[in-house]
This record gives structure tokens, C-alpha cells and sequence, in this order.
């Protein structure tokens, strides 16, 4: 009796030592170097945008596995944390809540949509945990209300002041267009920032905005702001938003008898764009996969031996799966070059990182934590989309 008391003690003040010591683990930003490297990936796998989910995750997880087969990172093995984040501001903040607070990750690669980003990076920095958006191209997202880059925040894209410029520019100086109408999603941060970018750049290089209307994402029946883009006979329509939306508008453009092409952004970019509806229209983006540049033909190679379209055959990479792998790279490059799991010691090292991504040459202005990168111009034309020109910054 008296044995089994004093072997129930012991046992009792074990568990309580171990119990003591799990939750005196070190935990924050600098955990000791042992065990698996946590990285979490936020992305929009299920909902409207489900194709920029998958490409992201795809992209991503292709960096890693690269990482992991050559002995991972740090002498430890990378693990992912992967969250379905919806392109939105509420499950993002959840999802990052969540891996941040449980999880204990320390590096975020996420989340697509700015307006999901946004909100995410303000958690980010707080916590001092480090977020790359591969894919967010509104300004606000690494600069704050201040003018000054948010501590921690990066992305591996162009920001939406640079590609509104491009497709301005674009739309009066080749295609020598005179008026535009602009059409905007009022409760999209993303369409909002690359509409105005847009307008500023063509009126102050002599264009006419003869119309502006704002619509809701969740609209489906855009007859009514179409009955004034007919009476306003503009040269083109600015459309900046994601896919699902241009492939609404633009049938319904056309069944009205609107001749005047869409231009957009980069959120065209999907497999699911309906290059039917959508044919003659133009838009900016991040890569082309005609780019004979050894990083983008050995990407797609690698890429197409991996992923799988439904058919069977190689998946040609969209931008979205370039950045993911661009952004995966430039993480794991800066840890590795920091040398330690600190994200004060890998935020210094992300601002002198100089990386030859498959979206380009990739260096970090320090004012902003953006890379200086050209954009494409593309147009879908008859079912295909076609390369049409590349833009420096
Ligand atoms: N740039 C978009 C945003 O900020 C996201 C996006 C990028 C979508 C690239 C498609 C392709 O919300």
C-alpha cells in the first residue's frame, strides 16, 4: 500500500514537472533549433477563387519539397501548416489567429487577395511573425498609413500602383485608346487601389475617364451599369478584378453588343478565365510561360512532372503558382542566409536578399518591402491567351 502511494507521488509530481515544462517551452519568435521548421500557407482553396488557392499551394509546397530533399533548413525538416483562408478578411485573420497562437508558426506565405492580406499582415506584425504574400498587389499591404514599410511584411509581386500605371500606359501609348470606363468592386480592396491607379495614370497622360461605377463582389446581373457603358461609347473598360467577375461582365457585355475590349489586372489570370467571353480582352501579369529564361522553362518542366490538369497531362504553371514558389524561396533563402529561426535576424536578411526568381531578378526595396519587377501584358485571343508585351518598372 505504502509502495504504491510513494510510485503514485512520483508519478504525479512527473507529470506535473513535465506538464511545467511543456508550458515553459520557449516560445515567440526565437525557438531553440531543434525539431521541424513550421511555415503556413494561406490561400483561398475553397470558394469563388478556388484556382488561385490551389496554384499557391501548389507553388509552395514545390519550394519546400525542393528544400526538404536537399536536407531541409537549419538541419531541420520543413512542415506546413495549410489553411483554406477564402480570399476574405474574416477566415484569414482566423486562420492566422490560429497558426500563429497555436501552431506557433513563425512564417506566414499568404494569404492571395489583398483584401485578405491586409488584415492578416496587421496581425503579423504585431506578433512579429514574418508574412510573404506571393500574390497581394495592393499598396497598403507593406506600406502603412504612415508612408512607412509595416515591420515583417513582404510580398514577391509588383504593387497595384505600378500595374494600374501598366495598363494605362499600355491602353493609350500601343493601343491608342482616348476614353475608358472604369468599373470597380466597392468592397475589394484590390479592385479599388488598381482602378484608381489605373485612372490616375491614363488622365494625367491625356485619356478621358467618361465613367466610373462601382458594383458589389457578390453582383451577378450587371445589366444596368452596362446600359451606361453602352451610352458612354468608351474606347475600353477597365475592369480590375478577379476572374469570376470578368467572366460574368464580359458575357454580358457582349450579349449587349459591347464591341470595346476590358482591360484588367492580374486576377484574370485563372484556368478558369472564359477565354470565350473574355476574348480580346488584355490584362497585366506577373510571367509568361514563353519566357525562354532557364528559371521559367526549368519551372514549367519541373512543375508539369509534378501537378496533373484533370486530362492527365503536365499543368502549365499560372502566375499564382510562380509567386507561391518565388515567395516559398525568398523565405527559405533569408532564414537560410539569417541562419537562425529569428524573424528580426530574417527580416534583415529578406532586405539584402538578392534572388533570380522565375518571375525575375528579385531584390527588396527597404522603404517599402517590395521587389522591383517588370510585368506582361497579355490578351486572350481566340481561346488562347497570347503574350503581348513586357513593362519595366
Ligand atoms: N493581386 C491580387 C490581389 O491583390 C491577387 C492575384 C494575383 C490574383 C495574381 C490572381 C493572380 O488581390
Amino acid at each position: 500500500m505504502r509502495t504504491f502511494k510513494v510510485v503514485s507521488l512520483l508519478m504525479v509530481i512527473a507529470l506535473v514537472l513535465s506538464a511545467c515544462g511543456g508550458a515553459a517551452a520557449p516560445s515567440g519568435t526565437t525557438a531553440a533549433p531543434q525539431g521541424d521548421l513550421k511555415i503556413a500557407i494561406l490561400a483561398p482553396l475553397s470558394g469563388s477563387v478556388a484556382t488561385f488557392g490551389l496554384s499557391t499551394k501548389e507553388g509552395a509546397l514545390m519550394a519546400i519539397d525542393e528544400w526538404n530533399a536537399k536536407g531541409g533548413l537549419l538541419g531541420r525538416k520543413i512542415v506546413t501548416v495549410v489553411e483554406d483562408s477564402q480570399c476574405k478578411a474574416d477566415p484569414a485573420v482566423n486562420a492566422a489567429n490560429k497558426v500563429i497562437d497555436q501552431d506557433g508558426v513563425h512564417y506566414i506565405i499568404g494569404e492571395v487577395c489583398s483584401s485578405a492580406s491586409i488584415p492578416v499582415s496587421r496581425i503579423a506584425t504585431v506578433k512579429k511573425v514574418l508574412q510573404i504574400s506571393p500574390t497581394s498587389t495592393n499598396d497598403a499591404l507593406t506600406v502603412g498609413a504612415d508612408g512607412k514599410a509595416v515591420p515583417y511584411i513582404f510580398r514577391a509581386c509588383y504593387n497595384d500602383s505600378f500595374q494600374g500605371q501598366v495598363v494605362a500606359n499600355f491602353a493609350l501609348k500601343t493601343l491608342n485608346f482616348k476614353s475608358a470606363f472604369v468599373l470597380s468592386d466597392q468592397t475589394n480592396s484590390y479592385t479599388i487601389g488598381l482602378a484608381d491607379s489605373f485612372a490616375k495614370t491614363f488622365t494625367a497622360g491625356g485619356g478621358t475617364i467618361v465613367g466610373k461605377e462601382n458594383y458589389l463582389g457578390t453582383d451577378t446581373d450587371f445589366s444596368a451599369i452596362l446600359s451606361k457603358v453602352s451610352a458612354a461609347k468608351p474606347d475600353m473598360i477597365f475592369l480590375g478584378d478577379y476572374y469570376p467577375t470578368v467572366n460574368l461582365f464580359y458575357k454580358q457585355a457582349k450579349e449587349k453588343g459591347i464591341t470595346a475590349p476590358f482591360m484588367g489586372g492580374d486576377g484574370w489570370d485563372s484556368s478558369d478565365l472564359d477565354r470565350v467571353a473574355a476574348d480580346g480582352g488584355y490584362y497585366s501579369n506577373h510571367y509568361d510561360p514563353g519566357d525562354t529564361r532557364a528559371e521559367v522553362q526549368n519551372f514549367i518542366k519541373a512543375y508539369g512532372a509534378k501537378y496533373k490538369d484533370d486530362k492527365g497531362n503536365p499543368k502549365v504553371p499560372d502566375a499564382l503558382a510562380v509567386l507561391a514558389y518565388d515567395a516559398a524561396n525568398m523565405l527559405l533563402n533569408s532564414i537560410n542566409n539569417a541562419g537562425a529561426d529569428d524573424t528580426d535576424k530574417v527580416q534583415e536578411a529578406m532586405l539584402k536578399l538578392s534572388y533570380s526568381g522565375v518571375s525575375g531578378k528579385i531584390t527588396i526595396d527597404p522603404n517599402t518591402h517590395n521587389p522591383i519587377k517588370a510585368a506582361v501584358v497579355e490578351q486572350v485571343k481566340d481561346g488562347k491567351i497570347v503574350y503581348v508585351s513586357t513593362i519595366n518598372p
